[in-house]
């Protein structure tokens, strides 16, 4: 066996090269403004766009005097072919239940949740939140909302009642769909005791439609909720889509950003289509016969792009899972593989790290040749977990795409293509075709071989059309001010680009955690935390984690009166988990008497770091206004301070 040392460069698996359908180099030579408009040419569009792209950056528009929509590129154009009786969607409940959607089954089950939404006095202009587990009901829901053009907003099922209803009031929304339950890990989830909860205080909702899962008869309030399976059986089986144009949104979906509030990022309905279809296509080589499996939940971004609309714009059959990946036991995910044939499985290096501790006999204990391809998305994934995922669950057959994007990129910006790149272990490859990203240094200078700031330097498709209610210009100021001297996209990731133009991304160097693959604003936690009345001050840092990547510390001052107890930590970490939701678990708190600071005022987290991660290099502490601060963390710090 070559050791894992040696193992840098990796070419792609003859046996794959030969099957692949996208395999010739040159698609990287294709002018960008060419290749999207090509690639906007494979959708159907009711009026096909006049101008691929017009405008300055960060005020582009693609595929103006375009109309389309979404829904119907979805599904009604694969009917006209043999996909009407293909698989569109092939479930397994966590009980191991399952079901199968035809095109054709999806599409009238999305007419029908969209004749519903009619009834209920869905409008173009407001967006209707969906809160909802991985079940078949919420793709029907997404697009039944795609359907009538109105956008949705789906809320991650497992965040807290709390961040909810912050989501809910934030975008105004008067239609909440839900469902009355879901199974996890052998429980039932109470979804529907979350929204609830959530409603209870003041809100914008007037209707409330709760899909039945767990057979529940949950408590309806007259006049505002109802149960789906009732108005179901009431409406026509066809509804006809509605003609939106390019521009016009087709979503909203919440970002945790670096300044603390959640952000409604803007995703439009032409380019970002023409962005995921093309990059679902080409990144994961999709063939006709595919059992395609993103493990994320639908309610991320990457369920949105990769678990939704790109795998259905291309036809494709798409695996969905309700429940936890260990439950009853360990070998479930191998199990899913191996019943369903699945083909490709896109995931994440959190979910491979808790595989690797799991240890390699479940995956060896099934058949997984279905498997051709593999992927990666949401983390640096290490050339270590890389390497166990192409040897144990791949066997050295399957490509690996370590893809890098972003909620706001809305598509797969940094890749390999499967059949055509060399693969380096823990590089995320080059740039998509169409695509253009740099590394700069501090003053906005590319950086041609090192390390700088990951900065995407031409427009790319699905593009956000901005944040919800941004009318102090927030959205250019985060993403597009950065620099001076260019007008370039600030991705708040640091990365390394090598000779060969490869890309490494170390991760984010703002205030933005990484948590199981998934975003936390470091000020959001810190807001929270500082909203108990014990709580002078709050300083939050993450440390590395051997499964979840990242995981919190927090730093704590108490206000005078107020003593450090083990129920007051249990209590602050309760209150983060109810405000935000599961994801957001504090490991450990730190009570200080001070927390350091500059002589601005500004917490020196670098410090905190340090602290928190047993370091004995903690720099240079000569900025510290006060250097008092330093007594009362001493006990965690190296005795030579
Ligand atoms: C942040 C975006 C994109 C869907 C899931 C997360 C990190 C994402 C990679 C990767 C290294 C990655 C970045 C990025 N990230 N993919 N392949 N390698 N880091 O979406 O919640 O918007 O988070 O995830 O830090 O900025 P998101």
């Amino acid at each position: 066996m070559v050791s894992n040392r040696k193992r840098s460069i990796i070419m792609p698996p003859q046996p794959f090269v030969a099957a692949a359908h996208i395999n010739d180099p040159m698609v990287y030579q294709q002018d960008a403004v060419d290749f999207w408009a090509a690639r906007a040419a494979e959708l159907s569009w009711t009026t096909p766009p006049k101008q691929t792209l017009s405008g300055e950056m960060p005020n582009c528009t693609w595929f103006s005097g375009g109309t389309l929509n979404a829904s119907y590129n979805c599904l009604d154009r694969h009917l006209k072919t043999h996909r009407k009786n293909k698989a569109a969607i092939i479930f397994e409940g966590e009980h191991g239940d399952t079901r199968v959607y035809t095109y054709k089954d999806l599409h009238r089950e999305v007419c029908r949740f969209a004749n519903v939404l009619k009834q209920m006095g869905a409008n173009r202009s407001e967006y209707i939140t969906i809160f909802m587990p991985m079940i078949p009901d919420t793709v029907i829901a997404m697009l039944a909302c795609a359907r009538l053009g109105v956008p949705h907003n789906v809320i991650f099922g497992g965040f807290s009642a709390q961040a909810l209803l912050e989501r809910i009031n934030d975008a105004g929304s008067k239609i909440l769909i839900t469902c009355d339950g879901a199974y996890r890990k052998g429980r039932i989830f109470p979804v529907i005791e979350n929204v609830n909860q959530a409603l209870e205080s003041e809100n914008t909702i007037e209707t409330v439609i709760i899909v039945d899962r767990i057979k529940g008869e949950p408590p309806l309030v007259y006049g505002r909720d109802h149960l789906y399976r009732s108005l179901r059986s009431n409406v026509a089986f066809d509804c006809p889509p509605v003609d939106v144009k390019a521009e016009d949104p087709l979503f909203l979906l919440y970002v945790s950003g670096p300044d603390g509030a959640p952000k409604g990022v803007l995703h439009s309905t032409g380019g970002y289509l023409t962005g995921v279809g093309a990059t679902h296509k080409y990144v994961f080589d999709i063939e006709e016969d595919d059992v395609y499996w993103c493990t994320a939940d639908v309610g991320w971004i990457s369920g949105h792009s990769y678990g939704v609309y790109g795998p259905l714009l291309n036809g494709a059959t798409i695996f969905m899972y309700e429940g936890a990946p260990d439950y009853p036991d360990k070998t479930r995910c191998w199990k899913l593989i191996e019943n369903h044939g699945i083909t490709i499985m896109y995931t994440t290096p959190t979910l491979i790290r808790s595989f690797i501790k799991w240890g390699e006999e479940f995956p060896q204990k099934h058949d997984l040749s279905s498997l051709r391809l593999l992927g990666s998305v949401g983390e640096p994934i290490s050339s270590d977990s890389w390497l166990w995922f192409y040897d144990v669950v791949g066997k050295g057959l399957c490509p690996i795409v370590d893809t890098w994007w972003q909620t706001e990129t809305g598509m797969i910006m940094l890749t390999t293509l499967p059949a055509v790149s060399p693969m380096k272990p823990g590089s995320t490859g080059k740039p998509f075709p169409g695509t253009m990203l740099e590394i700069f240094d501090e003053k906005g200078k590319t950086v041609t071989e090192g390390q700088g700031v990951l900065t995407i330097t031409q427009p790319w498709p699905s593009m956000p059309l901005g944040l919800l209610h941004d009318d102090g210009g927030l959205y250019e100021k985060t993403y597009w001010k950065r620099w001076k001297n260019r007008t370039a996209y600030y991705t708040g990731d640091g990365a390394r680009i090598d000779k060969d133009g490869y890309i490494w991304v170390g991760g984010r160097i703002d205030d933005v955690l990484n948590i199981s693959g998934h975003r936390l604003g470091i000020s959001e936690v810190e807001n929270c935390l500082t909203k108990h009345e014990a709580v002078a001050e709050a300083a939050c840092v993450g440390i590395p984690h051997d499964i979840k990547g990242q995981v919190l510390v927090a730093f704590i001052v108490l206000k005078d009166g107020y003593f450090a107890t083990r129920s007051l930590i249990e209590t602050l970490r309760s209150l983060v988990a109810e405000k935000i939701g599961a994801i957001a678990q504090i490991s450990e708190v730190i009570f200080t008497a001070e927390l350091p600071k500059t002589q601005t005022g500004k917490t020196v987290r670098r410090l905190l770091q340090a602290v928190a991660e047993g370091k004995d290099d903690v720099g240079d502490l000569s900025i510290l206004a006060n250097p008092g601060a330093l007594d009362s963390l001493r006990q965690f710090l190296p005795r030579s301070l």
